[in-house]
């Protein structure tokens, strides 16, 4: 201090231009803290797709990422470089018109096939909106159920984001849907859809029945009883936190580590690994059943802690093809376990399910899986593995069919079921979409601008290289509402046959 006072009373006398100078330096100084200041404040309000600034959501609460790894000021460069800056400068912007002769490839296109059977299940997910059509206010509704809302305004993705997802959920749900833009430029139409990314279904059908008007709202899974729409999960263009890889490479992976072994060579038990820790009844239900001899039945806890440690050389999917019977059970909903256990090529035993994915409404029982009743659980299993000792053949075929059913549902497929739901959807609005203030604009460089190393190499993996030179699959016409209701008796009518036979069994013992 005493310093400055004898500088500021030295005997050189000030120029009019060096005050002037050090009133600009002082000047700039603070400009710089108040920039500073300001990007703080800016960057500490914006919300990313990586969940800074956001909440878990109220309805299923879990712990807040930390983003304690990096200094304050790199992250607040990071948000706003990535929120901000990067779609701006980008190469490509995302959802970018294709160009002429891309056009042209399009326009002499190889003929489409026709798309696979389930696909027929989004008319039935829409059909509340059939009659009421989907209005502007019905989606602003929707928006206490939704964690973000997605809009599409020709060919560019828009994203609001009110709650955190877990995980990289967000992430890679956001990048499927710029890979679709980037497949099928130009034919995706503008669009305004609410998302929920955490798991347990929210509309509940009821609620239409007391004359409320039905909220439009989609997720990865519905149930019988709710309205939510399912659009395919995360986990098809990978899962960073467990190791699982972009769908088609993992399916070609477990296909491989099928085949390993002939049906005689498989082990005849059934198997099930896991984690039971996720409030799923069915899961502890299922510990019981741990005894090979009694049950038929291997139980194996999956600690993600340790596996990840290993290096998750021992999670694997490829090498978990190796029983003749592969249970699925349910966890805190629907888990995305399900399409792994079904490319086994194993005897798939489902426990009763609850929750519908998109694909699973391609499941017939008896004839791609074995359906196991949640009542009198070990039992229902061990007669399922003794049916399958005793009928080898037709056990294996159902383990093939199931495969087969999975092995129709590649990623080209995924992307034609995206793009005909939200066709579908689209065309039931009766505005015209708009990006709300609040919404940011999505690019692949933004979301990679956020992405860590190991995301970064699933979303290269799994991204899409050119626009497709063949139009999506052939929806068929939409079938009589009827036709969903005969469905639904006649699975059930098969399930109902499988118990009687467990019936009379465990009568006879
Ligand atoms: C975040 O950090 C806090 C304090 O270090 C810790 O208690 C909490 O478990 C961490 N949360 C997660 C999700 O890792
Ligand atoms: C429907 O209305 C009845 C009678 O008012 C009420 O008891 C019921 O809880 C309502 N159901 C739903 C799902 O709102
Ligand atoms: C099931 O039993 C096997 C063999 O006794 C054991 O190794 C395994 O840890 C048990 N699983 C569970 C979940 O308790
Ligand atoms: C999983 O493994 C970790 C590390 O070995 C351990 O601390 C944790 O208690 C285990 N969790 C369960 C549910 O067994
Ligand atoms: C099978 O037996 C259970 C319990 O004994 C009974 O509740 C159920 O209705 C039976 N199911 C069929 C399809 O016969």
């Amino acid at each position: 201090m005493a310093k400055k006072q004898a500088w500021v009373h030295s005997s050189h006398p000030r120029s009019p231009s060096y005050l002037f100078f050090s009133v600009v330096a002082l000047s700039f100084l603070s400009l710089i803290a108040l920039l500073i200041y300001k990007m703080d404040n800016f960057a500490s309000q914006t919300k990313t797709i990586v969940g800074h600034n956001l909440e878990p959501t109220p309805w299923h609460i879990f712990p807040r990422k930390n983003f304690t790894e990096e200094s304050r000021h790199t992250r607040d460069y990071k948000i706003i470089q990535c929120s901000y800056l990067t779609c701006r400068y980008a190469a490509s912007d995302g959802g970018a018109q294709p160009s002429e002769e891309k056009r042209r490839g399009l326009a002499t296109p190889r003929s489409p096939p026709k798309c696979p059977n389930f696909f027929k299940f989004i008319y039935r997910d829409l059909e509340p909106w059939f009659k009421t059509r989907i209005s502007l206010d019905r989606i602003t509704q929707a928006k206490e159920h939704a964690s973000f809302r997605i809009v599409i305004v020709q060919g560019k993705l828009f994203v609001d984001l009110y709650y955190a997802c877990v995980q990289s959920r967000l992430m890679f749900t956001l990048w499927g849907i710029l890979q679709l833009l980037k497949k099928y430029g130009g034919m995706v139409p503008d669009v305004d859809i609410m998302f929920d990314c955490m798991d347990k279904p929210s509309i509940d059908r009821n609620r239409i029945e007391n004359g409320s008007l039905p909220l439009p709202l989609f997720r990865y899974c519905t149930t019988e009883a709710h309205l939510d729409i399912p659009f395919p999960d995360w986990s098809f263009w990978g899962w960073s936190e467990v190791n699982i890889q972009p769908w088609d490479e993992q399916f070609k992976g477990i296909k491989r580590g099928s085949q390993a072994q002939t049906w005689a060579k498989k082990i005849s038990r059934a198997y099930w690994k896991g984690n039971p820790d996720v409030e799923s009844p069915i899961r502890l239900d299922l510990m019981q059943c741990n005894d090979s001899n009694l049950w038929g039945t291997e139980i194996i806890r999956q600690n993600w802690t340790e596996e990840a440690k290993a290096g998750y050389e021992h999670s694997k999917l490829s090498n978990q093809c190796n029983h003749r019977y592969k249970i699925y059970a349910e966890g805190y909903a629907w888990s995305v376990s399900l399409k792994y256990i079904l490319s086994c090529a194993s005897l798939p035993l489902l426990i009763s399910p609850q929750y519908e994915d998109f694909f699973s409404r391609g499941l017939v029982p008896k004839l791609n899986y074995w359906p196991v009743s949640s009542t009198n659980l070990c039992r229902s299993i061990k007669f399922a593995v003794d049916w399958g000792n005793a009928n080898p053949s037709q056990a294996e075929a159902i383990g093939k069919r199931a495969q087969q059913l999975m092995e129709s549902i590649s990623m080209d497929r995924v992307y034609d079921y995206m793009f005909h739901l939200i066709s579908q959807y689209a065309k039931l609005q009766d505005f015209k979409p708009v990006p709300p203030s609040s919404a940011q604009q999505v690019c692949e460089e933004s979301l990679l601008c956020f992405a860590d190393e190991r995301q970064k190499e699933l979303l290269k993996k799994s991204a899409v290289t050119a626009v497709s030179p063949t139009p999506p699959c052939t929806l068929i016409r939409r079938p009589n509402p009827k036709f969903f209701t005969i469905w639904a008796e006649q699975k059930q009518k098969i399930i109902d046959n499988v118990k009687e036979m467990e019936n009379r069994t465990n009568a006879a013992r």
